[in-house]
């Protein structure tokens, strides 16, 4: 395993702290897992892929890909990949330099992009962007960006934007790491911008989940669960062409 010398940040800590019980948390999301892999599955056979913010979670049978480094922040959240021929990276999705240049297939994103911020909301922009110019640099051309990401409605939207600082303080004052969630247009300018795309490069493949779930995925699992259809955030798929 690579290891930058890195600073922990919240984050970090967060993910250290909750590493022994992160997958039975996230097992009870199986359904979106599951929806998830109908479609992964048939893009990374025989690919090279970089999982960022892998959490120790495929959501893609293993043994499809050609190549697969599972990258993240916490080397604690990776212990449980136990398969010696998946690559593991410690490494900040900030600063992808320890991977080469157009050395990729595949990059996924899946359920990290929220966990990443800035000290404002402007800083957190330029922070999606900087990710989306990295991860542009290290795709091979004709490579796909996987995005999965809970997204919230316009208005939603902007309301949490409005704010940011009062929930980063709160957040803080409990040692709580931010969490911060897009929506579609957003992304879509943004990724639009940098990988000189149009909406017709996009696919969106909305996961649609049914019965009951829980809000708070996972943290305290079984004691809350709302109707799916409840959910303020739409789960969704993305997937981006880079142009050859
Ligand atoms: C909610 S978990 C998602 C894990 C897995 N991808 C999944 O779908 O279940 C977020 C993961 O992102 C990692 N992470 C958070 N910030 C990161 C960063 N800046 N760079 C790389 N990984 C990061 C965390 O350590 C954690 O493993």
């Amino acid at each position: 395993m690579s290891c930058l010398g890195m600073k922990k940040t919240r984050e970090h800590q967060h993910f250290e702290g909750i590493s022994d019980k992160y997958q039975s948390a996230a097992d009870t999301w199986s359904m979106m897992y599951d929806l998830i892999q109908e479609r992964l599955d048939q893009i990374v056979k025989g690919r090279d892929v970089l999982d960022v913010g892998n959490g120790g979670k495929f959501s893609y049978d293993t043994r499809l890909p050609r190549r697969i480094i599972a990258m993240d922040i916490s080397p604690a959240m990776m212990k449980c990949i136990t398969d010696p021929g998946i690559e593991k990276l410690v490494g900040d999705a900030r600063n992808m330099n320890i991977v080469a240049d157009a050395s990729v297939d595949i990059i996924v994103f899946q359920l990290v992009l929220h966990h990443i911020h800035g000290a404002s909301l402007s800083e957190s922009i330029d922070t999606l962007d900087s990710i989306l110019r990295s991860s542009f640099q290290k795709l091979r051309p004709g490579g796909s960006l996987v995005i999965i990401e809970g997204l919230l409605s316009k208005s939603a939207y902007r309301i949490q934007a409005s704010l940011f600082q009062l929930t980063l303080w709160i957040l803080g004052r409990f040692g709580v790491s931010m969490i911060f969630f897009y929506n579609l247009s957003l992304f879509k300018k943004h990724v639009k911008s940098v990988f000189r795309v149009s909406d017709d490069d996009f696919e969106v493949v909305p996961l649609r989940l049914t019965g009951r779930i829980d809000p708070l995925g996972g943290s305290f699992p079984g004691l809350i669960k709302i109707p799916a259809r409840l959910h303020p955030l739409n789960f969704t798929l993305l997937i981006i062409k880079k142009p050859c």
